[in-house]
């Protein structure tokens, strides 16, 4: 998938993640809503609260923590995702950058937020989250979880099309929803209380060609046009989710995704969780 290791250059993120922005604010990235509510809720984002998104995307998460009352920054590789994020909330902190060189103060959140935006191939980003937290400042941490026992595991099937090296780093990428490896990592990092919940995550859509246009917006969609082009990428899509239509029902893959809560030490300032 096109999330870079601290040895690549960030910069590229943008040709897979931002070439459709629009399609993903627009189409994909609100299916995600049920993710960031159940943890904005596990966190207790409360008002006052500082909130960091980190991989941040379009900037729905930050939205709805806005909504809760927090204070609200954000960072993302992509310019294209981050002009939606700013356009969606303009009076919050929404930089250009990379995960492993935060442009923020050390101790500068109260909470810390990533959604599917930290892999098993990108662990380094924590060590950067953990720096900006405040002492008793709380993280919580979204990955894929066993995809194959997902009953929506057909929906993430079309990213299979990519050449087998990019395939086996996708597989590589989601090692962290394994029981005990996320724990094992955040504790490395110096967070502490880990505990790791599940987190609902359900994918709508009205049809399979809005479904094939949904996921076509995303960055490892592109990795497989880059193996076979984007009219196979799409049609094959579109096999994929008919077999999955219901009559009088949008087609709906629900696909398991872990979330882990962690704490820097220190006293928590605001909240309960
Ligand atoms: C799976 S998406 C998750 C986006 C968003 N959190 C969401 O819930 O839809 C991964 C995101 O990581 C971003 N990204 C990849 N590498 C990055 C880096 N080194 N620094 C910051 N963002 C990065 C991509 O641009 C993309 O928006």
């Amino acid at each position: 998938m096109r999330t870079v290791d601290r040895r690549s250059d960030w910069t590229v993120v943008d040709e897979g993640w931002g070439r459709q922005a629009v399609d993903f604010a627009a189409l994909s990235e609100p299916g995600n809503c049920r993710e960031y509510v159940a943890m904005h809720q596990r966190l207790n984002v409360n008002d006052g609260d500082r909130l960091v998104d980190v991989a941040c995307g379009a900037g729905l998460a930050i939205e709805l923590a806005r909504a809760r009352g927090a204070s609200c920054a954000g960072i993302d590789a992509s310019p294209r995702l981050i002009a939606v994020a700013r356009d969606r909330n303009p009076d919050a902190d929404v930089r250009v950058g990379d995960m492993y060189a935060m442009p923020w103060a050390d101790e500068s959140f109260d909470v810390a937020t990533s959604f599917r935006g930290i892999w098993g191939t990108t662990p380094d980003a924590l060590s950067e989250i953990h720096r900006v937290l405040a002492p008793g400042g709380r993280f919580g941490l979204t990955v894929w979880g066993h995809i194959k026992v997902s009953p929506g595991a057909w929906a993430l099937a079309p990213f299979r099309l990519a050449a087998s090296a990019k395939v086996e780093n996708q597989a590589a990428m989601v090692t962290l929803g394994r029981p005990g490896v996320g724990e094992d990592l955040l504790a490395r990092f110096g967070f502490i209380d880990v505990e790791r919940v599940n987190i609902p995550f359900a994918w709508e859509f009205s049809d399979p060609e809005m479904y094939a246009r949904a996921l076509a917006s995303t960055g490892p969609a592109y990795e497989a046009m880059q193996n076979v082009g984007e009219a196979a990428f799409i049609t094959a899509a579109i096999e994929e989710a008919r077999a999955h239509v219901r009559d009088g029902l949008p087609l709906r893959a629900e696909i398991n995704v872990v979330g882990y809560l962690a704490h820097k030490p220190g006293s928590i300032t605001r909240g309960t969780a």
